[in-house]
Formats: C-alpha cells, sequence, structure tokens
C-alpha cells in the first residue's frame, strides 16, 4: 500500500485528535451493484472520506483501489479502517481533479471504474474546527485541504461586494444574495468575523431570524462559500473528463451528488458521446437509509460507462 503526498502538517494546523463523529456511507450497496467490482479490477474511489465505500469495493472483491482525499484527516482514518486489506489499496492526498496524473505516478492507465460521492464528510461538518458548520462557532476555514489554499474569511477579504454577490447568489442560490454580501462585507470591515457564529449573525442580519421548514437561514451562504474555497464545482467538471481518460471501454463512473448544482453538471456532462448513461434516473436512498441516515435524504446516484473508442 502507498500513501501519497502526505506531508506532515505544521503543528498550528494539525487536526484534532477527535475527528468528529463517524461518517455513514450513502448508497453503500447501490455503488457496489453500480461497479460489480471484479478480482482483476482496478477502482478509484475519488472521495476516501472514512473509507465506506472503498471498504465496501474491497469486501465485495475489487482486486485494488486507489482512494483519493484532499483532506489529510480522511486518508489517516481510513488508512486504519482499510488496513486488513493491505496491500490491495493506495491513498492519495490529492483533489479528484489530479486523478490522471496521480494514476501515471502509480504507473496505473486503464480503470475498471471510478466512484465519486461528493460533498463533505460527517467528520468535517461536525467537527467546528473545520469552519463548515453554522451550529457551532469555529474559525471561518472550510477547506477540505487545511494545508493549502484560501480560508472562506480570506475569501470574504479578497473579494468585493459584487463578486460576493455572485458567489452567493450562483453558488448558494440565495435569492437575497447582494443584502447578504454587504452584510457579511460591513461585519467584515468592522472587525466584527472572526468566528463561523459572527458569519450566521451577519447573515440573519440581512435576511431575517426565519427558518423555512428546518433550514437555518445561513445555509445557503455557508455552501456557497465552502463550494467556492474548495472550487468545487470546477473539480467536478475536470473529474468527468479526467474519468472518460482513465477508464477502459465499458468501465464505470458512479457519481453521487448532494445539490442540484453538482447534479446539473453531472447530468449534462454525462449527455456526452463519450457515456453511456445506465441510470436514466437518479438511484435515491430508501426511505429506510433516509430514516437511519438524515444526510442521504438529498442523494442522488448516476451512473454511466464509458464508451468504447474507435481505433
Ligand atoms: C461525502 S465524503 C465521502 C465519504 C466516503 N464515501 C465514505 O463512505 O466514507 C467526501 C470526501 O471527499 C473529499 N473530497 C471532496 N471533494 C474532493 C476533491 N475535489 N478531491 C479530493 N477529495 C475530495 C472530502 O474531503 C471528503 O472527505
Amino acid at each position: 500500500m502507498n500513501v501519497v503526498n502526505v506531508v506532515p502538517m505544521p503543528m498550528s494546523s494539525r487536526p484534532p485528535k477527535n475527528p468528529g463523529p463517524p461518517h455513514v456511507t450513502v448508497l453503500k450497496q447501490e455503488v457496489v451493484d453500480a461497479v460489480a467490482p471484479r478480482t482483476g479490477g482496478v477502482y478509484a474511489d475519488c472521495t476516501l472520506g472514512a473509507g465506506g465505500h472503498t471498504e465496501a469495493m474491497l469486501a465485495a472483491g475489487a482486486g485494488h483501489v486507489v482512494g483519493f482525499d484532499r483532506d489529510t484527516t480522511a486518508i489517516e482514518l481510513a488508512e486504519a479502517r482499510l488496513a486488513r486489506f493491505e496491500p490491495r489499496f493506495d491513498l492519495v492526498h490529492a483533489p479528484f481533479s489530479h486523478l490522471t496524473e496521480e494514476l501515471e505516478a502509480l504507473g496505473m492507465d486503464r480503470l475498471d471504474g471510478v466512484i465519486a460521492d461528493l460533498g463533505v464528510s460527517s467528520m468535517q461538518i461536525d467537527n467546528p474546527d473545520r469552519g463548515m458548520s453554522f451550529r457551532a462557532a469555529g474559525p471561518i476555514d472550510m477547506r477540505m485541504d487545511r494545508s493549502r489554499g484560501e480560508t472562506a474569511l480570506e475569501l470574504i477579504e479578497r473579494v468585493d461586494v459584487d463578486e460576493l454577490t455572485e458567489i452567493i447568489g450562483k453558488l448558494g442560490e440565495e435569492r437575497r444574495a447582494r443584502r447578504v454580501a454587504r452584510c457579511i462585507k460591513e461585519a467584515f470591515e468592522a472587525g466584527d468575523l472572526s468566528t463561523t457564529a459572527d458569519l450566521r449573525r451577519a447573515v440573519v442580519k440581512a435576511v431575517g431570524p426565519a427558518r423555512q421548514g428546518n433550514v437555518d437561514p445561513a445555509t445557503r451562504t455557508f455552501q456557497a462559500l465552502r463550494i467556492a474555497v474548495n472550487t468545487e464545482l470546477h473539480e467536478l467538471d475536470d473529474l468527468i473528463d479526467a474519468a472518460a481518460d482513465v477508464l477502459r471501454d465499458g468501465g464505470v463512473l458512479a457519481i453521487i451528488s448532494f445539490h442540484s448544482l453538482e447534479d446539473r453538471i453531472v447530468k449534462r456532462k454525462l449527455r456526452d458521446d463519450v457515456w453511456k448513461v445506465v441510470t436514466k434516473k437518479p438511484i435515491v436512498p430508501s426511505e429506510e437509509e433516509c430514516f437511519k441516515n438524515p444526510r442521504a435524504r438529498s442523494a442522488k446516484l448516476r451512473v454511466a460507462t464509458r464508451a468504447p473508442r474507435f481505433s
């Protein structure tokens, strides 16, 4: 087993000992059924997280799985969880948009399957230190990879109200984006923006405290900033192109998305001639799964196979 690109983090940015509650794998059996792993097959799990899908694929007989994650905490957790399958997996600390180069570096080219379970894990969202949630105060960070890149607070500082409006409007689908952006910038300029609780307060000042159903008024803004900080939509676009390159003819691509911005990209990209769509309608979790794991509620699994290349 190789663990690639993991460099020791400076003490100040080391993950806390307790990485948060474990992540419950969504649509686990459905992903395994879609990919139908086999003994000689090589697969990529582009969103390793706690290793749930990789573990299920290896247990179902996958010959080898390369697991990618941007988060070194995820790599460390998954490494321990998967130890019994050594040496049938490699773990790579890299964004999945680098799929092609990283596989080349491992000496692999054609894969039998590529899976991705998009977004963030429960370990990330429930850990206040990561700054991804408004439920507990933490730094306004939101990076999946804390070893590089700009935090959400740095982004807020860098962009002007117009750019922030665009981010919140497009990536959060927030109707009152301009008002929210203005309140956030005002709070920043007044020195009143250092924690996620401050950020939520600025959003509530703009849109009011009313909840729609169970949804907190800050949900859309937090989603928008997280997507922007991690360039999540570009990553997804690049991943689907890279998968078309690395999959053998007939190889399977399975992607779970959690919101309409992601699902729209997956649906649009899979219309390309290089794909044969397997799921005309997305596979969604059963009522039982949603009951046991409410975070599964919005999951949509789309599956396609690589169309044959003509030589
Ligand atoms: C929903 S969790 C995956 C959970 C996993 N399937 C399991 O069952 O344990 C998503 C994971 O993907 C990682 N991730 C998201 N976008 C990524 C990207 N562009 N490149 C690499 N990792 C990414 C996140 O850091 C997170 O750990």
